[in-house]
């Protein structure tokens, strides 16, 4: 009993410790200004957000970031991951920031700290059959969704809904709509009226919303001098007319949060 108990404690001890390491090791804003550069994780497989055009990684995530970035005299030194290892990354403070269209979400932010939203949206409905447009029309259908995101919890959430399929990359759930392995896809809005425009033979049509949200960057949880320098240059980029011109060069629109 008492050999239990000790080892019960030292284990504790040991979880409390790395807990404790695992905070300490995140880049400070110092940190990161005295090596002159900022490194950010995303996914890569998200167009127009952030994608690879052969082999050079852009998008309107990525652009912002670097606007956001030159505002704090950085340079941004990239790293391209699948979506699920972005978050648990930043945990393990193997880069600085993630931006990869993550929308804030209590969960999440209780393991990372968000900054202020780089733009607003939110899951929509797509189908080859135009009867399927509205939440309730999803009842009885398989739908695809990218997996860890929010569009998979919001169709959980349609209890009418016969199966959920998963697909590591939001590529993959929207080949299988295309392939008719599934009756419905949710993605985001401006991925969507991309997919619309890159694949006009697809008979892809774009129906409601089935939730909206608010996409930001994630730093480490507690990171808050890192965020603060990050919301500060968001800001700056929103005021001076460069993150309006980025927007309008992808989506000729504006889509920060109103
Ligand atoms: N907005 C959704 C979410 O918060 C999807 C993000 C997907 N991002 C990506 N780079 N594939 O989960």
């Amino acid at each position: 009993m008492m050999l239990l108990s000790l080892l019960k404690k030292s284990a504790l001890v040991a979880v409390a410790l790395l807990g404790l390491v695992a905070q300490a090791d995140a880049r400070t804003i110092d940190e990161i200004k005295k090596d002159g550069k900022i490194i950010i994780a995303t996914e890569g497989q998200f167009a127009p957000f952030n994608y690879f055009q052969g082999a050079r990684l852009t998008g309107f995530e990525v652009e912002v970031a670097e606007a956001v970035a030159a505002k704090m005299a950085l340079k941004v030194e990239w790293k391209a991951l699948s979506f699920d290892a972005l978050l648990t990354g930043l945990r393990q403070d193997r880069w600085d920031m993630v931006i990869a269209s993550h929308g804030i979400t209590e969960e999440r932010a209780k393991a990372v700290t968000f900054t202020d939203p780089h733009y607003c949206s939110g899951g929509v409905i797509i189908a080859r059959d135009g009867a399927i447009k509205t939440a309730a029309d999803l009842a009885g259908k398989v739908v695809s969704v990218q997996t860890g995101t929010t569009y998979l919890e919001n169709v959980r959430k349609v209890s009418a809904v016969k199966e959920v399929k998963n697909f590591p990359q939001d590529t993959d759930a929207r080949a299988a709509l295309v392939s008719g392995r599934v009756d419905a896809w949710v993605t985001d809005r401006f991925v969507a009226l991309n997919s619309l425009v890159a694949n006009p033979g697809a008979g892809m049509k774009m129906g409601d919303f089935l939730f909206v949200e608010r996409i930001a960057s994630a730093v480490a949880k507690g990171n808050a001098g890192l965020a603060a320098e990050v919301n500060k240059a968001l800001a700056a980029i929103l005021a001076d007319g460069s993150y309006a011109a980025i927007s309008k060069k992808w989506f000729n629109e504006d889509i920060r949060c109103k």
